[in-house]
């Protein structure tokens, strides 16, 4: 019988969490949003899940039901590298009908960086960032007055560059930046910036968005990385590619999340506190595990770049659709 840590059940005693609203998920079938979607299904929230696959999906709504059998839970095939298949997921979206009151837009990837979609552009970029905005876009007529959308960023954010270089990102590449990874998850911070303030304009409701960083923990996104051997570990690290060190160092000195949940909670305060902070991680060494609080942004991110962000992406997605 699940029953989330007491820990999380504190937080959202804190919150008075327990509602019978409908939130909407990407990546609700493995690590942190599965995680989140236990959570939010014991407090008695109905769900919309996005999954690319539709056994998973049922695997995890069978779970999710027997967490709580009074919830109500949808789900929609969404492989989020697909212009196409982004479409269908809208319109079977619009088709449930359901006012959203949240929205987590969790999905992500750090596969290589040479992996490019059907279009030629960077999974990576497109998958992280793009795709959400495209889903954000098409579903905004369902978002309720009040309702919230929360991003799930990371700390590698800090290693980004700056968000007026991520145009590249928009037009088929020979060479993808190394920093592809950090440079979509601060994307990520510019698309919350905007979401909200974009879309209650363009809906005449009031609708929030906030980013969260989930700290560090070894899921499927990171797992590969993690595993490969040490001493490719240290020559990757002598090349300049640090990041499996760094996993397996921070792994082995306990500077991680213990759990998938607790990786989750900053995800759960942006989503259910009275009044969250703009951006929420971990307040532990490195703001990589530990109980969230305000975490901090590394760029400088004025609301101008992240507008203009928003628009190129808009951009993108209308020629992108053009081309189909
Ligand atoms: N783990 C960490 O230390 C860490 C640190 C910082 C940030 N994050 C962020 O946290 C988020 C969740 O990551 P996680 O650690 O929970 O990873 P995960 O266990 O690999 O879960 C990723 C989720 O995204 C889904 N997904 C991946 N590619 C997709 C696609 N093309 N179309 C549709 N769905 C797709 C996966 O679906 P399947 O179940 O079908 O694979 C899965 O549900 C990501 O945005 C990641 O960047 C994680």
């Amino acid at each position: 019988m699940y029953r989330p840590h007491d820990e999380t059940r504190r937080l959202l005693r804190q919150m008075n969490a327990l509602h019978s609203k409908t939130v909407f998920i990407t990546g609700a079938t493995d690590g942190i949003g599965l995680a989140f979607a236990r959570v939010i299904a014991w407090a008695g929230w109905n769900i919309v899940l996005c999954a690319r696959s539709a056994r998973k999906a049922s695997r995890v709504i069978s779970e999710l039901q027997s967490i709580n059998p009074d919830i109500k839970i949808h789900s929609v095939v969404c492989e989020l590298s697909s212009l196409d298949s982004i479409n269908k997921a809208i319109r079977s979206i619009r088709k449930i009908g359901l006012q959203l009151h949240l929205v987590f837009l969790n999905a992500g990837i750090t596969s290589s960086r040479e992996e490019k979609t059907d279009k030629g552009i960077s999974s990576v970029f497109f998958v992280n960032h793009i795709a959400q905005q495209a889903l954000l876009m098409g579903i905004q007529h369902q978002l309720a007055d009040q309702s919230r959308i929360v991003i799930q960023s990371s700390v590698a954010h800090k290693f980004a560059r700056e968000p007026r270089l991520y145009t590249e990102y928009m037009n088929i590449q020979e060479k993808v930046a190394s920093s592809v990874y950090a440079d979509s998850k601060c994307a990520n911070i510019c698309l919350a910036y905007t979401a909200g303030k974009y879309l209650t304009q363009k809906q005449g409701r009031q609708i929030m968005s906030y980013a969260v960083h989930p700290g560090y923990l070894v899921t499927n996104i990171n797992r590969d990385m993690f595993m490969q051997p040490l001493y490719q570990s240290l020559l990757d690290s002598l090349c300049g590619r640090v990041t499996p060190l760094m996993l397996r160092l921070g792994y082995h000195l306990g500077v991680v999340q213990p759990s998938v949940e607790h990786a989750a909670h900053p995800a759960i305060v942006a989503a259910l506190a009275e009044n969250p902070s703009f951006f929420t991680g971990p307040s532990g060494y490195f703001e990589l595990y530990g109980p969230p609080m305000p975490a901090k942004i590394y760029h400088d991110i004025s609301t101008e770049c992240a507008q203009i962000l928003w628009e190129q992406t808009e951009q993108c997605i209308a020629e992108l659709h053009g081309s189909t």
